[in-house]
């Protein structure tokens, strides 16, 4: 599948970004609430589930582990808990596609069980270093074998005794905190981890929500092995890294004004409106309220002039997933924005440093990719060009960001290899068409 975006503004058309719209369910929170239900006592009902591949695969994933789960139907999904040992071993690898979270989360929750299992995915997936979720594995007693230079598939041996450990993590990852924490649910004694930076808390906050007891004090998380779950019901908020996509498109076409309702606004996930909001953007928030756990908001973005900036290394883990789309509001401000101490984008489903810098100098934007950042120049985006034809190398968030750029090109860009897409934010189109960016889905 491929997207044709533009050209808006800069060809002189009038697209305004105006609308209200609710984006779908957080990924982050959909991934933990099928996995917490699963191993919970008793009935989890969640609202606002994701139905994107990749909170999907971990669906199939439980049920591919006798986990009676009803749905997705409109966003409602009723997982019939299984207990903390009443998963049971797949008949075949698990393949959880595009899914980092999917496999880095499961291989802590599954290196305590009896049984073995195998975890895989697709191209993408099986191209990124699982040794940082490996190697706390091991120190916890688990027989764990990986692929060639400790990519997947990952192999579980299963029937490994697992003892908890005082783990200080060598990079900010949420993926890394959880796994180790859910392999302390199974390991005997103290499990502690220690964050480099604050990142996402979504596990802590759930494992409380189920009645888990978990002691955190500043970077550091801790719990006891051998408690067990209680199922209860999630209500799931939009997801933020979904809305970014949105704030960046209202911030950067005058005449915006757009209302993303019920956004999750977890501190450990607001470093994109931080830094849009150094850049200059007119963002507020609404009907702040707290639901189960988590902080939501509404959030109005109207359009304001854009200038770079240096981006504080501190804000870089809160709006990780966010950079793709901020390098679009970069290259639309005036001036220069430096982004540095990132380096772990070289390792998400892309490199989306590499991605984002080859796509924007297509476009003719003075960017230049640097080990751990990019320095992006503001200026005209297609200017002098009738189409440009970009790759977004499988990666969701590169594809939305370049349809992004569309509302701010001269000429149209054709962004190729959308189909993953589908992972994060199936009517990413649809929504994207709603509040009037031009934007063509046609197969690749
Ligand atoms: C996630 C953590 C982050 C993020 C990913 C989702 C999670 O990954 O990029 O999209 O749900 O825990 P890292 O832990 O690799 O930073």
């Amino acid at each position: 599948m491929k997207f044709i975006a533009g050209p808006g503004l800069g060809a002189n058309s009038n697209t305004a970004v105006v609308g209200d719209i609710r984006v779908p369910g957080d990924k982050s929170i959909s991934h933990r609430s099928i996995m917490f239900g699963a191993i919970a006592e008793g009935d989890t009902h969640i609202h606002g589930f994701l139905e994107g591949d990749d909170a999907l695969a971990t669906l199939s994933a439980f049920t591919a582990m006798g986990v009676n789960i009803e749905g997705p139907e409109n966003g409602e999904v009723l997982v019939h808990g299984v207990g903390m040992h009443g998963l049971q071993q797949p008949s075949e690898p698990l393949y959880v596609g595009n899914s980092g979270t999917s496999i880095r989360l499961l291989a802590g929750l599954l290196a305590g069980q009896k049984f073995p299992v195998t975890l895989t995915g697709d191209a993408s997936l099986t191209s990124r270093p699982m040794g940082r979720v490996a190697d706390p594995l091991r120190l916890m007693g688990a027989d764990i074998e990986t692929g060639e230079n400790g990519r997947p598939p990952l192999k579980l041996k299963g029937n490994s005794e697992l003892t908890g450990i005082d783990y200080i993590l060598p990079m900010a990852s949420a993926q890394v905190k959880s796994c180790v924490l859910l392999a302390g649910l199974y390991a005997s004694g103290e499990t502690s981890t220690v964050e480099p930076a604050p990142t996402r808390d979504h596990s802590e906050r759930m494992l409380d929500g189920f009645g888990y007891e978990i002691n955190r004090d500043g970077p550091r998380a801790t719990l006891q092995g051998g408690g067990k779950l209680k199922a209860k019901t999630i209500d799931i908020p939009a997801d933020i890294s979904s809305a970014a996509f949105f704030m960046v498109a209202a911030s950067i076409v005058p005449g915006s004004d757009l209302q993303l309702r019920h956004v999750g606004i977890n501190p450990t996930r607001t470093g994109v409106i931080q830094i849009l909001n150094l850049m200059g953007a007119d963002i507020t928030l609404s009907n702040e309220k707290t639901v189960g756990g988590e902080p939501v908001a509404d959030i109005r973005v109207r359009y304001a002039p854009l200038h770079g900036i240096d981006i504080p290394e501190p804000l870089v883990p809160l709006a990780i997933d966010e950079f793709p789309a901020l390098f679009i509001a970069a290259a639309c401000a005036t001036g220069k924005t430096v982004l540095s101490g990132a380096e772990e984008l070289r390792v998400k489903e892309s490199d989306r440093i590499q991605a984002m810098v080859d796509g924007l100098v297509l476009l003719g934007v003075d960017a230049t990719g640097t080990e751990d950042g990019a320095i992006i120049v503001g200026g005209e985006i297609g200017a002098n060009q009738a189409r440009v034809d970009v790759q977004s190398c499988d990666d969701h968030r590169i594809a939305m960001s370049f349809a992004m750029a569309g509302l701010r090109s001269q000429c149209e860009i054709v962004i190729h290899e959308c189909d993953n897409v589908a992972t994060s934010f199936p009517n990413f189109a649809a929504l994207a068409t709603e509040v009037g960016l031009t934007l063509q889905v046609l197969a690749d």
